[in-house]
């Protein structure tokens, strides 16, 4: 028997402009680091977000590298940053040589809590030593409480960078998400809601930053023609092809964000009323993109748990997937300090234990859907 085509998490979806794109590219000769793909992409992502100005960059991680040497990171400094994420928020950190503390979720939005950061910014001050810069995650396509944890950051003055890698289009208070730090920055890798195959961008409203981020991502190349170099810099910059496919991309921004919170309707309309089930909230203070369907299911009410249904699901070649385990339970940071949401409960441990993320790529058609909440179904009546 034929097996059943693959059901993937976030597959990318191109809008069928793309070609033409990187046509351009070709046809003008264009195809490595610089040309108008590049600059029309930066462009449209500054006119899309309002960002003041913006870097295209090779990866988001790349981006959030140079976000942190342009904030002058380095050897032991201490760094914030949200627990609940994936691996890269944090190495960037580690490639700086300085030293992750990781701040726990809330549990309504299920990003920064305000409440563990200000617990360990009253442990930093008493110990004599603020971290450098706080690392704020919007996690799923949904922003954090800004203003919350903005009045936090300002009071002990310390930069916000915001990894915005899932949360592209989403809005705080009718603000773009990754605008609102001192800097931001953007993932366009294959699973995200556009995708230049891969690729990023670093954004700022202070064109100082950006410039030197520029400088550092272009291997730090003084203006000499004898190639120059006072400074250790980084190959990170986009290419003048993938630029194409990000164009192409961003035209259809709105289009996907559409298509990715009609998906997580209808996954809330099928799924919400089983036992222990609970889609993540979208908060009152801005938009969600719904960037990935994620919800929770109590083993105590549901008859099966989250790992039963991702297997349920594999068994029919669809792919879910666990909420991220919190970096400060990865053994790559084993030892790192951590600060959860109440004193005794941490709110990312109980999300990476029952959560699940479920097919949510804006090219899954009805019918698919509809074969992965039946399964859902029959595995929790069946059980
Ligand atoms: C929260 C978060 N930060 C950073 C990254 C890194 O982006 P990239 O894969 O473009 O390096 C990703 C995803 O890949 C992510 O999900």
């Amino acid at each position: 028997m034929k097996k059943k085509e693959r059901i993937y998490l976030a597959p990318p979806h191109m809008s069928g402009r793309e070609l033409q794109y990187i046509q351009e590219a070709f046809r003008s000769n264009w195809i490595s680091s610089m040309g108008s793909n590049i600059d029309e992409m930066e462009k449209q992502l500054a006119a899309y977000t309002g960002a003041k100005h913006t870097l295209l960059t090779s990866s988001g991680t790349a981006a959030l590298h140079l976000a942190l040497r342009v904030l002058e990171v380095g050897q032991g400094d201490t760094i914030f940053c949200s627990s609940l994420t994936f691996v890269a928020s944090a190495n960037a950190i580690l490639y700086q040589h300085a030293i992750p503390v990781f701040i726990d979720s809330e549990p309504d939005s299920w990003n920064m809590s305000p409440k563990a950061l200000e617990r360990a910014f009253e442990d930093a001050e008493k110990k004599g030593k603020l971290p450098k810069a706080v690392v704020i995650v919007h996690l799923y396509g949904q922003s954090s409480d800004m203003e919350a944890l903005q009045e936090i950051c300002n009071r002990y003055q310390v930069p916000i960078v915001e990894d915005a890698a899932e949360s592209l289009g989403a809005t705080y208070k009718g603000v773009q998400s990754g605008t609102l730090g001192r800097i931001g920055i953007y993932s366009f890798n294959g699973n995200k809601i556009i995708t230049t195959s891969g690729g990023g961008a670093i954004v700022s409203e202070d064109p100082d930053l950006i410039e030197k981020a520029k400088f550092w991502a272009n291997q730090a190349k003084e203006p000499a023609l004898h190639y120059q170099h006072e400074e250790m810099g980084f190959n990170y910059r986009m290419s003048n092809i993938l630029a194409g496919i990000g164009r192409a991309q961003l035209e259809v921004l709105d289009q996907r964000i559409r298509k990715k919170r009609r998906i997580f309707e209808r996954y809330n309309a099928s799924l919400q009323s089983l036992p222990g089930f609970e889609f993540m909230k979208e908060m009152t203070y801005g938009t969600s993109t719904r960037w990935l369907s994620a919800l929770t299911v109590d083993p105590d009410v549901s008859s099966s748990t989250a790992l039963e249904i991702i297997k349920a699901l594999s068994d029919e070649n669809i792919e879910s997937r666990p909420v991220w385990k919190p970096l400060h339970l990865q053994p790559l940071f084993k030892g790192a300090a951590y600060f959860s949401h109440q004193p005794e409960e941490s709110v990312s441990d109980r999300l990476y234990e029952h959560g699940i993320c479920l097919p949510s790529g804006t090219n899954l058609t009805d019918a698919q859907q509809d074969e992965v909440i039946k399964i859902i179904h029959k595995v929790v009546t069946s059980t």
